[in-house]
């Protein structure tokens, strides 16, 4: 892995949030490299800044301190063009068909009609959707509509994928067809990822490397390689010796952030 170029390199990053007179500091002294194909997690109590990186990584947010560099160009003010977002809260468009809602990038990027509707196809077709091309996402399962908004973000083929707990809001079921379906999609294409989670078994289904984050102020408290081999059965997975040696080994360190609050 170590020989693959860095495409997002994250320095000394901080930020405190002012408010009304009040500051949050959300992150501090974060520093992490992100490699070419690498997948990574981070993991944390909620409140503990990762959405706050992940803002700061797509562009979102601006930070207080430190710096973003992706393929060595600095993030300032804007999503960056190779860059795909998905976010928790699903966030299709609710007047807008399934085919309409994952077309929409292409529809931004001036993609030509016939091109459009060739991705939207094989998209809905990655995405198991047949059927519901024209349907509404109100009529839709949680999963699906999670679906709708994973494709719509991969259907412009982003080199670089910004996930925040898009699978959170899910049950578990519904969360390991899609754990088994971002891996296929993952395998095909090796996109880079970060992906954030406060949920431990999924870092350790889907990633290669796992960043635990500490309590607010969000700092690196561990950088853990996940030593489970490709391509994963994400159900068989968790049945194995060396998945829980993974979890216990993480789970030791995360559970301090949890316990004794201070
Ligand atoms: N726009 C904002 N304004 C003020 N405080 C914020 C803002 N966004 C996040 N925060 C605060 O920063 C901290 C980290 O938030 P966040 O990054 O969302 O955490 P996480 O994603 O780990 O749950 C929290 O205390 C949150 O309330
Ligand atoms: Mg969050």
């Amino acid at each position: 892995m170590s020989e693959r170029r860095p495409r997002i390199v994250i320095r000394d990053l901080a930020k405190t949030f002012r408010e009304g007179g009040r500051e949050v500091a959300a992150v501090q002294d974060v520093s992490v490299t992100i490699r070419e194909q690498e997948f990574v997690a981070i993991v944390g109590p909620s409140g503990c800044g990762k959405s706050t990186i992940l803002n700061m990584i797509g562009g979102l947010v601006a930070p207080s301190a430190g710096t973003v560099e992706i393929d060595g160009v600095r993030v300032a003010g804007r999503v960056p063009g190779n860059v795909g977002y998905v976010f928790q809260k699903d966030t299709v468009f609710p007047w807008r068909t399934v085919a309409r809602n994952i077309a929409i990038g292409l529809e931004y990027r001036g993609v030509a009609r016939t091109e459009q509707a060739r991705r939207v196809r094989d998209a809905i077709a990655l995405a198991g959707l047949e059927g519901f091309e024209e349907a509404f996402p109100a009529t839709l399962s949680g999963g699906m509509r999670q679906r709708v908004a994973l494709m719509r973000t991969l259907v412009v083929e982003p080199e670089i994928l910004l996930m925040d707990e898009p699978f959170g809001a899910l049950d578990t079921h519904t969360k390991l067809d899609l754990h088994a379906e971002l891996l296929a999609l993952w395998e095909a294409r090796h996109q880079t990822v970060v992906f954030v989670t406060h949920d431990l078994s999924e870092a350790i289904t889907l990633a290669d490397r796992i960043v635990v984050m500490t309590r607010r102020p969000g700092r690196v408290k561990l950088v853990h390689d996940v030593a489970l081999p490709r391509p994963r059965d994400v159900i068989k997975l968790r049945e194995t010796d060396d998945y829980a040696h993974e979890y216990g080994r993480i789970w030791h360190v995360l559970g301090e952030e949890f316990a004794g609050r201070a």
